[in-house]
């Protein structure tokens, strides 16, 4: 317990002092002076907002107030001892990384992008953009997201990485010349010609998934606050607008759209369902794909990152996990449950981290 103690005064002190280095190297570090108060303030609000409403649903107000206690702070800074911040550890991740393949992997709401109420004006800053689009030309990255292909390039809108939407069921293989025997997915990611058409293993429930998209629409359409997105091979049902007395009725109306239809299955993120297929893919999937069509799975040397903040981001990190070299980083600034080793606060650190990553190619090589 004393030792506990201990370590978690010495991991403040560190944290101190690391915030001191950001503002002097001219960071962006609104949060380093109110740390605490404003941590405070979001992990609250996170909690509630990270309890899947199917467990919320049985929680009455005193729960709440359990969650709510100040004893919040600590265990953050006990957690973030589980899964230390990638800021504070980049120095020693980086001299691991000297000499590896690294390869980027990067989710976009919440990562790259602030989540908002409206999920039509996610957009990334164009420091952001600038960002990316340096890690990209030194890195190959992969930007693996829930939403449309089509739909992630558009917020994006960088041509230097590869995209991957619908949670990795949609994905656009690298243009890189490969032989067949390389690459187990060759005849699947390339047409009768060898040109590159979109690996999406959901092709052929697409009709089904456009008549549940018509059936969710017209089953919520008078839950006000709540918006259908078409996300070609799932569909999200966006509550973050939408009253808490509905939540109840909103999660039975889309149950009853899939109930007794084994095709799909319902699974939740941060204030949204999600109505996916049923197969066995996921964007762990999508990260062992987009390593076997850059041809990189036959290298022992290969070092993945992927940085993501939701649920979906879990089987990702799970396969970066597997490869013992690899580095899986949350986006979470209240304590969660994750496979993940590192963490980020926010996207403003993810922005730091990818600036410093840049950087760090310029300068060691
Ligand atoms: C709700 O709170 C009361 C205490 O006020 C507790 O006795 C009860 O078990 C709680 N109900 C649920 C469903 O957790
Ligand atoms: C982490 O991985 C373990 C083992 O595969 C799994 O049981 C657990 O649910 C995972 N945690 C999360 C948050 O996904
Ligand atoms: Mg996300």
């Amino acid at each position: 317990m004393k030792y506990m103690f201990l370590l978690l005064v010495a991991f403040k002190i560190i944290d101190k002092k690391f915030s001191k280095l950001q503002e002097v190297m001219g960071f962006q570090t609104s949060h380093s002076t109110t740390r605490l108060s404003q941590s405070v303030f979001k992990t609250k609000e996170d909690s509630i907002d990270e309890i899947p409403l199917l467990q919320r649903t049985t929680m009455n107000s005193t729960d709440h107030t359990q969650i709510n206690t100040n004893f919040i702070v600590t265990e953050y800074d006990s957690w973030v001892v589980g899964h230390p911040s990638a800021l504070v550890s980049f120095d020693r991740m980086m001299k691991a990384a000297t000499g590896k393949r690294i390869v980027v992997f990067l989710d976009y709401d919440g990562t790259l992008s602030p989540i908002v109420n409206d999920p039509d004006r996610a957009f990334m800053s164009d420091e952001m953009r600038a960002v990316v689009f340096k890690v990209a030309s030194y890195f190959p990255t992969a930007i693996i997201s829930g939403r449309s292909r089509d739909k992630v390039k558009d917020f994006v809108k960088l041509n230097n990485l590869y995209y991957a939407g619908s949670h990795g069921m949609d994905i656009m293989a690298p243009l890189i010349p490969i032989t067949p025997s390389d690459d187990k997915h060759f005849n699947i990611g390339r047409n009768k010609n060898g040109i590159e058409v979109p690996f999406q293993p959901a092709k052929k429930h697409l009709p089904a998934i456009q008549e549940i998209l018509k059936r969710v629409k017209n089953a919520i359409k008078e839950i006000k606050g709540a918006i259908v997105e078409d996300n070609g091979f799932c569909i999200s049902v966006h509550f973050r607008q939408v009253q808490e007395k509905d939540y109840g009725v909103l999660e039975e109306r889309v149950k009853s759209v899939i109930e007794n239809n084994p095709q799909f299955c319902l699974t939740e993120g941060k204030k949204v369902m999600e109505i996916r297929p049923s197969i066995k893919w996921n964007k762990g999937n999508a990260v062992e794909y987009f390593l076997d069509t850059l041809g990189l799975s036959s290298y022992t040397d290969v070092l993945p990152m992927y940085i993501g903040d939701d649920k979906t981001d879990e089987d990702a990190f799970k396969v970066i996990q597997s490869t013992e070299q690899g580095y899986p980083i949350i986006v979470s600034s209240s304590p969660r449950e994750t496979n993940a080793s590192y963490s980020l606060r926010d996207p403003s650190e993810v922005l730091i981290f990818l600036s410093w990553l840049a950087k760090w190619r310029e300068t060691s090589y």
